[in-house]
């Protein structure tokens, strides 16, 4: 089954940027890395994803949920089932990064179970909280408070709360932008094991190599169209990619990432 349908997407801001018209579908276990210049809609579309903003025109269907009349309490239902990691991180300072972590499980426990868990965490907790900490490489960081880590270590805590998660689509907004390559490549492995287990990821990059590396599926944007669509092998080949890194086709140097 389809989790993600869009017909002639539309999110037009008041100032007459955004996205224009988007055409696509998304199944289970797809990695889907979205590329495009600054400027191109990314974010944009993932804000359309998780019903942070809504269309103008077109249609987005979101796990069987019409986007366009998505009611408030449905739409609280959905962004349960949504992970979502956002381009400024968005971790709450004052709070440890365990919790911070712990916050991944908020939609799909109930209040109280949460409410109890901020306060005692339970060993399961601990163990799979430290043991995704591990993997990241920040796991002497358990009990500090995010704002005093560094923007990379953030960014993974971002990570690690959205890998906590039990969502079925997981949103990651340039993810690795703040880490440095060994960090991104364990990054991206966490989220392609993720896909393996059945989950849809969706991912705006800027490093083509990694994207073609990892993702599944490569959707490119130009102005808030779509410029490409289809498997990464191709995607080096294609007109877009040669736009994307700012050389004509035949003047091919390997440079494969983009300002
Ligand atoms: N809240 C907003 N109000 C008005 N215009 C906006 C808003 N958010 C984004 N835009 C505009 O929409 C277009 C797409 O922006 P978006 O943030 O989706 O780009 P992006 O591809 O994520 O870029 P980046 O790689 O820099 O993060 C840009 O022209 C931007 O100026
Ligand atoms: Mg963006």
């Amino acid at each position: 089954m389809e989790k993600i349908v869009a017909k002639n997407l539309q999110k037009i801001y008041a100032n007459g940027q955004g996205i224009k018209s988007l055409s696509f579908s998304i199944g289970s276990g797809e990695f889907i890395g979205v590329l495009g210049h600054s400027g191109a809609g990314k974010t944009t579309l993932m804000r359309l994803l998780c019903g942070a903003v809504f269309p103008t025109s077109g249609s987005l269907c979101v796990m069987g949920q019409d986007m366009s009349t998505v009611t408030r309490t449905e739409l609280i239902g959905l962004r349960r089932r949504i992970a979502t990691v956002y381009q400024n991180f968005n971790v709450v300072p004052s709070l440890s990064v365990a919790h911070n972590v712990l916050l991944g499980k908020l939609g799909s426990s109930s209040l109280l179970t949460t409410l109890r868990s901020l306060l005692w965490l339970r060993s399961a907790e601990t163990k799979k909280i430290a043991g995704l900490l591990y993997q990241l490489g920040i796991e002497e960081k358990f009990y500090e408070r995010c704002q005093e880590l560094s923007g990379g270590q953030q960014q993974r805590v971002a990570v690690a709360r959205a890998l906590f998660s039990d969502a079925e689509i997981v949103l990651a907004d340039e993810p690795i932008a703040s880490v440095d390559p060994a960090t991104a490549g364990l990054i991206l492995k966490l989220f392609f094991e993720l896909k393996n287990s059945g989950r849809t990821v969706i991912m705006n990059l800027h490093q083509v190599s990694n994207a073609v590396q990892y993702c599944t599926r490569l959707i490119a944007l130009e102005n808030g169209e779509l410029a490409y669509d289809g498997v990464p092998t191709e995607f080096t080949e294609s007109e877009a990619y040669y736009r994307l890194i700012g050389k004509k086709s035949l003047a091919l140097t390997g440079e494969e990432i983009y300002g």
